[in-house]
């Protein structure tokens, strides 16, 4: 079993993880009570993903949810945490066009939610809100292939990059990335091997989400991985538990108890 210390975990730390072949462990969450129970198990990374704008708000794609919406999420995580590092998605529309708007959602970010970091989906054409970012101190881990807020222009949700030219693309956009000062890269949903090479390329660690095993860690939506949502099911996707149906054993059982006059008992009222 992995020890966890108390120490916490740093953009220093992760690099250190990678540096001596430690795998990093990362999950999203979105609210207090999970972020504390994610936190009790010892993650590593905590990701306020804009999956928020799926799992929490119901919409069909990360493109809806706001800033607001995410500093709401990024603080109720933040507050449940001391040892994980939490990164805080930036939402779409606030980075993508001026770099002045990126640096100031990034900074409204950082001080309204306590987070450690944010998230930026692209490479070269986005080059320029990350340099800003940075420039600030703010760090920044950047997010290639499968990248959900581009999900309009790919217009399907298939593997990503099993093209010469777009794996030659991610493997350049990578290299920027690391070239302008990212701390970490997450490859999303891209053929093991691209994973592989761009993780045995790259310094800094590399997080896949159906990018193989040869990368620097992994991470889940953790709505996924409790399965707690049915209806996702990719191949990169392991649930570690059924929580949907026992949720909806235990909310059967209470409404029988309810309709039976067996909740409350003697013991359970005044
Ligand atoms: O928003 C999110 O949950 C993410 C992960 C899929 C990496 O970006």
């Amino acid at each position: 079993m992995t020890k966890v210390t108390a120490r916490k975990v740093t953009t220093h730390v992760l690099q250190e993880m990678k540096n001596r072949g430690e795998k990093i462990s990362m999950l999203t969450a979105y609210d207090y009570s999970m972020a504390r129970l994610v936190e009790a198990a010892g993650i590593d990374v905590i990701l306020v993903g804009d999956s928020a704008s799926n799992v929490m708000a119901g919409h069909n794609s990360t493109l809806p949810i706001t800033l607001d919406q995410m500093i709401y999420h990024g603080s109720s995580v933040v507050r449940a945490v001391s040892r994980a590092f939490v990164v805080v998605d930036m939402p779409f529309g606030t980075y993508q066009g001026d770099s002045k708007n990126a640096l100031s959602s990034a900074i409204r970010i950082m001080k309204e939610t306590g987070a450690d970091a944010v998230k930026l989906e692209g490479g070269k054409e986005i080059l320029e809100s990350i340099d800003r970012i940075l420039s600030a101190g703010i760090p920044v881990m950047g997010h290639l292939g499968l990248t959900p807020q581009s999900i309009h222009k790919f217009g399907t949700y298939v593997v990503r990059a099993t093209e010469e030219s777009e794996a030659n693309k991610l493997i350049s956009d990578a290299h920027l990335i690391e070239q302008a000062g990212c701390f970490s890269v997450v490859l999303e949903k891209i053929p093991a091997k691209l994973g592989a090479k761009v993780a045995g390329e790259l310094k800094i660690p590399i997080i896949g989400i159906g990018a193989g095993r040869e990368v620097d860690g992994q991470v889940l939506v953790i709505h996924d991985m409790l399965g707690i949502t049915q209806e996702f099911s990719p191949r990169f996707l392991r649930r570690y538990s059924n929580l949907s149906e026992e949720i909806q054993n235990a909310v059967r059982t209470y409404i029988q108890d309810v309709k039976d006059l067996e909740f409350p008992n003697d013991s359970e009222q005044y």
